[in-house]
């Protein structure tokens, strides 16, 4: 039951003009989220050699990128710190002088109206490199859970206008809203990497942090790529222990999981395009064999027409720039 010639598919798609018409999804810098690393120093401003056009950038530096991102109108950003020393307990993570704390104050003092993410997790900070605190060589859940609260705390004090835990322990966004609110910051919201997978995709991320583990893998608590019942069944839990908006991780590898989430739980949804994703194409693009640009745009909107409200990319910028 053709209806060709009548339906002639091509005719919207023959000028530009038109075919911006009809385009479906649609990307706005405010929907976009810059993941920022902080150093202790000044004036350092290093790139990660896995992750160009990446740094890691000492507090005056990193404010620069906080004007930048104000300037582009950008979503936020989203802080993540390499620690002048780390311990067992990640003891920098918690620490009102913490460099996360230090970047927050001087970014919010910058540019008061620019939004402050703050990545609540311990594995940067720890000497052993795992999302928590260790008991018998295993990561021991509600123990890290208490020190997640200390962490987002901390961090709600320096200013962040958001947390967002990514450390998968059980009932930690639970733990996090209380010690948030018996602290007086119930109007800071949580957004929680709810589902987050055990993926290959954030080497170049742990180079960027150092936060590789030093022994075993994060598979004890992050999840299996290959499992979208139970990916729905965290996220119901999240949401059921007060997070405000929920995250999807890695972004690509799990277009179905945001499309999924977004029909069935219709909060805010966001979704890190991560570390691996952004340098898989910044490299096969460096060799010449994709064009790096469309390659940029074609992977941002597959994640928004999956159903992302926002992105979490190191494109961030790089798209605003040309929204
Ligand atoms: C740490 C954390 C990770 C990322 C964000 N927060 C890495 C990990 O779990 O090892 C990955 C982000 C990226 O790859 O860009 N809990």
């Amino acid at each position: 039951m053709s209806q060709f010639p009548i339906r002639r598919m091509r005719r919207l798609r023959r000028t530009a003009a038109l075919r911006r018409l009809v385009q479906e999804t649609h990307l706005v810098p405010a929907q976009l989220v810059w993941p920022l690393f902080a150093c202790h120093g000044e004036g350092v401003r290093r790139e990660v050699p896995t992750l160009p056009g990446v740094y890691q950038t000492s507090v005056d530096e990193l404010v620069k990128d906080a004007e930048r991102a104000r300037r582009l109108g950008l979503g936020g950003i989203i802080l993540f710190g390499l620690p002048q020393s780390k311990d067992a307990t990640g003891s920098e993570a918690y620490d009102e002088q913490g460099i996360v704390q230090q970047a927050a104050r001087a970014v919010k003092r910058a540019t008061p109206d620019l939004l402050v993410v703050g990545d609540v997790c311990l594995c940067e900070y720890t000497d052993h490199g795992h999302c928590g605190v260790l008991q018998d060589g295993e990561v021991e859940n509600d123990a890290s859970v208490y020190l997640l609260g200390k962490v987002a705390v901390t961090q709600a004090r320096a200013g962040v206008d958001l947390v967002a835990p990514s450390d998968m322990m059980d009932g930690r966004v639970a733990g996090i809203r209380k010690a948030l609110d018996a602290a007086g910051f119930s109007r800071v919201p949580i957004m929680s990497y709810a589902a987050k997978m055990a993926s290959a995709f954030y080497g170049p991320f742990r180079e960027a942090a150092g936060s590789t583990p030093q022994f075993g893998d994060r598979q004890s608590y992050q999840m299996q790529g290959s499992n979208a019942d139970e990916a729905m069944k965290e996220i119901e839990l999240d949401v059921s222990e007060g997070a405000d908006i929920i995250l999807v991780k890695p972004a690509l590898p799990c277009l179905d999981l945001i499309r999924r989430a977004k029909q069935q739980f219709g909060s805010p949804l966001a979704a890190y395009q991560v570390s691996g994703e952004y340098a898989m194409i910044k490299a096969a693009a460096e060799r010449g064999m994709l064009d790096e640009q469309r390659a940029m745009w074609e992977t941002l909107y597959a994640i928004r027409r999956a159903g992302a409200d926002i992105v979490l990319s190191y494109f961030a910028p790089c798209a605003a720039e040309q929204l």
